[in-house]
């Protein structure tokens, strides 16, 4: 750092604003030499801290042209000028402030701010973008309303859109025009969007419950008119779904969305102007997997339901972040989980979790929910904000209930529509609905780390009872030695030895009652006593994945494969073969690194057989059963990750799964392949995962028969879901016809950005040992785009994240190359350059000869000159 080493900001530093601004009043000037923005704030001091103090307002790249108070002009004494703020020392306790700044966000390559996308003028002010657009007091907590006249050339621009109503618009001289656009709502300046360009609209409308017509607009570069179906049908499910489950109405007569194909995220939230990265808007059967298509649909909801969870009452700082976004991931989770399969939906969540969120937990940039310090707001959209966070409010689900829940949701928004709060808010309106005490729950918000449950349980035949004893620990991290026990539900079911629930009454209760309990645990050692238990059950645990910890039980294998076929709880029946495979998967680690040969059991071939003997009932439940715990997660369940022997052990039971499977991976692809109708419901996907899973084993033993069927798929299938599948195998076979399938698909798709994506990920995931070598050569390749970030996370994130057994080549030559290009990314786009950091940040999960090697790689970068905080912040605190 040039500027000496950047500081942490701490929650605890937290004081309300000096100054309130009212009214914004902008005016935008698009030029193609520089854009100009005028400004007009209404300001006044805030009550809330007493005397007069200067205002500092936040502004960042931006060339200052002129400054005045109440109309009268300020020279250069009136005010401070520094490259981050503007500093009037001196000022009335109301009056308007104008100024007038230039940039050129042709130049802006960070994607924060105003820039340009394909030619088009974006924004995007999330977290601290709206400081370099004008001179702003740019914390959450500093609520306006605005006005927005954006002017531009009419021929090059014909579209200018801004939050809230078009109250005016009209032509202007040169062949330019301008539009007015008005926000009746105060918003933070976080949610501030512009956008001017040529982009065509594809229109539809809903009608609220109470009969407010709402015109939607999803605007696309001209050509993608035919990509938006699935995401407009999307927008009008989670309208309708927001009103049945919450009450939740639109409160505007218009909601827009804009697709660009540069934008750092998945999208943003902007009052009525969402941005989305097209990614996560254009979509075609034959362009788009199924996937895909689950993530716009569950990324349109969650940004729709930001209107409520996030802009309607905001947060009041950064440091709440997970307020509004684990509250709406929940929100949108529970969305993808009516509209399609709820079992499916909840594995793949809890994978994802599992997979990002648990590392994330384990490593040096390990932090709470709500996060106590930063250096920098943008490395903490993470997977522990979102995701996490979202399971902690998934957990007051499971203890309030369904309605104590939507009682609590209904309070937080009376008391706070309008507001800035903090998530103590949150959990107080939650207590007082549900008549509940969550001191103890609220340690989720301050403490880090991934519990760990351990749980016994006795059977006493005499007395008929049966006694679980639950310990939790939570583990260390960073800055936190010591913690305390957690308060959270532990979901529980007893199945009696015919498979079925058993009614649970425990002691102390007259009656039973229902078949799966909410037990609490509060304290680090707990005991909970079945009473009138007929025979030694075997408990059904943490159903529905009722806390986000990892557990230990004391279940046999037989157990295990008892829960695999009889489990009422699809979660945990599917969990209950993750467990099994976690310990076979982890005997075969260890047999590797001790040089022992290797075996896969027969009763875990004759389990998994099973499955697939039984796939027909429920094609989607089964592709998720038969495929094996990932290399990332059994990386979790180890002290030292082993990333090779985790990669050959894996691969070794899937191949020989597929030989002793083989007749059934055939049989069972055979039955699934004929051409059906697209149609993405929850049975076409689940059909379509099966028999990919099934091409996946039969191609983990690349005989001839296997290549023939993948090539028969990769050319005879229209659905890309099919394509992509047939492609990432053969890619990673030595398949002499691997090389024509890459080249021919290129071929076909080459205009079309999303898919090239598709080509560049399958190659940086490819385990062929000239993966790295190949991923090089990616990067000259004409179609590859250094500026585009979806790019980069297609070519480099994939290799980084998605090729452990490549990325963590005993030479050491995927952390030399991850750090050539962070520090390539880094002076052009920060938050790109940081999100691939994401690997470094886990070294100490590594052997010594591992850590020695990243830690060149992290010394080598925090010692380059002009880092930005982004990139220091995650290479200091590897290093640590
Ligand atoms: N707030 C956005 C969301 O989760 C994510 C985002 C953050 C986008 C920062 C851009 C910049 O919906
Ligand atoms: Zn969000």
């Amino acid at each position: 750092m040039d500027k000496g080493t950047p500081k942490a900001i701490h929650l605890t530093a937290y004081r309300p604003s000096t100054h309130l601004i009212d009214t914004v009043d902008l005016h935008v000037d698009l030029r193609e030499e520089a854009t100009t923005v005028r400004a007009r704030l209404g300001i006044r001091q805030n009550p809330a801290r007493a005397g007069a103090e200067p205002l500092v307002l936040d502004g960042q790249r931006l060339e200052l042209v002129s400054v005045t108070v109440d109309g009268v002009p300020l020279g250069p004494d009136g005010y401070i000028l520094s490259p981050d703020h503007l500093t009037l020392p001196d000022t009335p306790d109301t009056f308007v402030l104008e100024t007038v700044v230039r940039t050129r966000p042709q130049d802006n390559m960070a994607l924060e701010g105003l820039y340009k996308s394909s030619g088009n003028y974006c924004t995007q002010c999330e977290a601290e973008g709206f400081r370099k657009i004008t001179y702003f007091i740019d914390r959450p907590d500093v609520m306006a309303r605005y006005t927005t006249v954006i002017e531009a050339e009419k021929a090059r621009y014909p579209v200018l859109l801004s939050n809230g109503n078009l109250v005016g618009s009209g032509d202007a001289a040169d062949g330019r025009h301008w539009a007015k656009w008005e926000d009746p709502f105060p918003k933070p300046c976080y949610l501030f969007a512009l956008v001017a360009g040529d982009l065509r609209a594809v229109e539809d409308r809903f009608r609220t419950r109470s009969g407010r017509d709402v015109a939607l607009r999803i605007y696309v570069e001209p050509g993608n008119e035919d990509k938006c179906d699935h995401a407009m049908r999307s927008l009008k499910k989670s309208m309708a779904w927001d009103e049945e489950v919450y009450g939740l109405e639109y409160d505007l007569d218009i909601f827009n969305i804009v697709a660009v194909s540069d934008f750092n995220m998945g999208a943003m939230e902007n009052k009525s102007l969402n941005v989305f990265n097209t990614k996560y808007i254009l979509a075609r059967p034959e362009t788009a997997t199924d996937g895909d298509f689950l993530g716009i649909e569950a990324v349109v909801a969650h940004e729709y339901f930001h209107n409520w969870t996030g802009n309607r009452v905001t947060c009041r700082d950064w440091f709440q972040l997970s307020l509004k976004e684990g509250l709406t991931v929940f929100r949108d989770q529970q969305f993808s989980a009516d509209m399609n399969s709820a079992a499916v939906k909840r594995i793949q969540d809890v994978q994802g979790l599992r997979t990002v969120q648990f590392p994330e937990d384990s490593g040096a940039m390990a932090h709470p929910v709500r996060p106590e310090s930063y250096v920098e707001i943008n490395n903490f959209y993470t997977p522990t904000v979102y995701n996490k966070g979202a399971e902690v409010i998934r957990m007051y689900h499971t203890l309030l209930g369904a309605e104590g829940f939507r009682r609590g949701m209904d309070l937080y928004f009376q008391r706070h529509d309008g507001q800035a709060v903090t998530c103590d808010d949150f959990a107080a309106a939650m207590a007082d609905a549900g008549g509940v005490d969550l001191t103890q729950f609220k340690l989720w918000y301050s403490q880090a780390g991934t519990p760990e449950l351990r749980v016994t349980g006795e059977y006493d035949e005499a007395a008929r009872t049966y006694r679980l004893t639950v310990r939790q620990t939570v583990p260390p991290t960073p800055g936190q030695p010591d913690k305390m026990p957690m308060h959270m539900p532990l979901v529980t079911g007893l199945l009696g030895p015919d498979g079925k629930d058993l009614p649970l009454r425990l002691a102390g209760e007259a009656a039973p009652g229902g078949t799966s309990r909410v037990l609490e645990l509060r304290a680090a050692e707990q005991r909970f006593e079945f009473v009138d238990v007929p025979a030694r059950p075997v408990p059904s645990l943490l159903r529905g994945f009722s806390a986000p910890v990892k557990l230990t039980a004391d279940l046999t294998d037989a157990d295990l494969t008892f829960l695999t076929a009889n489990d009422s709880d699809p979660f945990n029946r599917w969990e209950a073969g993750q467990v099994l495979g976690v310990r076979i998967l982890l005997g075969l680690v260890a047999d590797i690194q001790s040089g022992r040969p290797l075996a896969l059991p027969d009763g875990f071939v004759g389990a998994m057989g099973a499955v697939l003997g039984d796939a027909g009932h429920d094609p989607a439940f089964a592709a998720q059963a038969l495929v094996l715990p990932g290399e990332s997660y059994l990386g979790t369940q180890m002290a030292v990750i082993d990333p090779i022997a985790i990669h050959e052990a894996r691969e070794f039971a899937r191949r020989t799964l597929a030989e002793r499977l083989r007749d059934r991976w055939l049989a069972t692809h055979r039955a699934h392949a004929g051409n059906e109708p697209f149609s993405v419901d929850a049975a076409a996907i689940g059909r379509r995962s099966l028999k990919n899973l099934c091409l996946a084993y039969l191609m983990a033993r690349p005989d001839p028969e296997a290549v023939g069927l993948a090539i028969g798929q990769f050319h005879g299938s229209r659905a890309m879901t099919d394509v992509i599948a047939a492609l990432q195998l053969l890619a990673g076979s030595d398949a002499p016809e691997r090389e024509d399938a890459l080249a021919a698909f290129y071929d076909r798709w080459k205009d079309d950005r999303l898919v090239v994506d598709k080509w560049f990920n399958v190659q940086a995931t490819s385990h062929r040992p000239d993966t790295l070598d190949r991923v090089r050569a990616l990067l000259d390749h004409p179609a590859f785009e250094i500026r585009n970030p979806n790019k980069v996370y297609s070519l480099i994130g994939a290799f980084a994240g998605g090729n452990p057994v490549r990325f963590h080549a005993t030479d050491g030559a995927g952390y030399a190359f991850l750090a050539d290009q962070v520090l390539r990314i880094d002076p052009m786009n920060p938050q790109v350059a940081s999100r691939l950091m994401g690997q470094f940040s886990r070294i100490r999960r590594y052997d010594a000869t591992r850590q020695a090697q990243m830690r060149t790689q992290l010394e080598r970068i925090v010692a380059t000159p002009a880092l930005s905080p982004d990139v220091f912040e995650v290479a200091s605190k590897s290093l640590e």
